[in-house]
């Protein structure tokens, strides 16, 4: 459903492709974690995907359909389909948790509705909906700027999912948290992708953290796919010629 074709991204002014001649098909349902060191492409990809980045060469195809082809208007009904989240979250941190979340219909709305930022009874009751799949109920009205790291990024996942998206993006949305939130936070992904379908795509440095809930890992090395493959195939071997350091690596499949 979703395609890369020898998609290439030279960025102005470098000498080197910050993507090179990538060839990736992802599936509906498909728990995809890109792992990398700093610099190997990681960010670039998700930017081709979602249609911020335009190839250099190649194309990203979206249900057969090429993003670059695209008209404005097919993009933006094409983007509001990809939900996104972020290393920082990204909120507006003097906004209450529900205006936060109810920004995920920008998307679907009218520029005038957005602007004076009128929100019709369904809308609220969908925000509410979401904010509690996501556990925060008790906290909707409470301004995003007292929350933690972890709350935060579940208010980013509830604004991903009002969009009601059929792809869930993410660029490093657990690196800065703690290692048992960043695990909380993977978990609800995890749910999150299993209720609803969705074709999970997730940047992420932590590999004990992609191993236990991807169903496929691709490794990226200044801008080519080195590794396409089930987490258990990744093996001590994959770990050393991708990170070139056996650092922070401990093997383990267990949830
Ligand atoms: N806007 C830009 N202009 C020029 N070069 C860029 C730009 N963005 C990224 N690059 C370069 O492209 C390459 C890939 O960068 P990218 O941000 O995709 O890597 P990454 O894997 O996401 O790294 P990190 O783990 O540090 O986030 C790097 O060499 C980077 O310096
Ligand atoms: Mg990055």
């Amino acid at each position: 459903m979703l395609e890369l074709n020898e998609v290439s991204v030279r960025y102005p002014g470098s000498k080197l492709d910050a993507l090179s001649d990538i060839n990736l098909t992802f599936e509906q349902g498909e728990f995809v974690c890109i792992l990398g060191k700093s610099g190997s492409g990681k960010s670039t990809m998700i930017r081709c995907i979602n249609g911020l980045q335009t190839p250099t060469t190649g194309e990203v195809r979206w249900k057969g359909q090429a993003l670059s082809n695209m008209k404005e208007e097919q993009l933006r009904k094409v983007r509001r389909q990809m939900g996104m989240i972020f290393q920082h979250f990204n909120l507006v941190p003097r906004l209450s948790v529900i205006q936060n979340v109810l920004t995920g219909t920008f998307g679907y709305r009218n520029s005038f509705k957005n602007l004076i930022g009128w929100f019709s009874d369904q809308e609220k009751q969908q925000a509410k909906q979401v904010i509690a799949d996501v556990d925060l109920s008790s906290m909707a009205d409470r301004r995003v700027e007292h929350l933690s790291g972890g709350q935060k990024q579940r208010v980013g996942i509830a604004r991903a999912l009002l969009q009601q998206p059929q792809i869930m993006l993410g660029d490093e949305p657990v690196s800065s948290l703690d290692p048992g939130t960043s695990n909380h936070i993977f978990s609800l992904l995890d749910q999150m992708h299993k209720q609803r379908n969705l074709l999970t795509i997730i940047n992420v440095h932590d590999v004990n953290l992609a191993k236990r809930y991807a169903t496929r890992l691709v490794a990226l090395k200044n801008g080519q796919v080195i590794f396409d493959g089930k987490p258990e195939e990744f093996t001590n071997q994959e770990f050393l010629e991708i990170y070139e350091s056996k650092d922070n690596y401990t093997d383990s499949n267990t949830r």
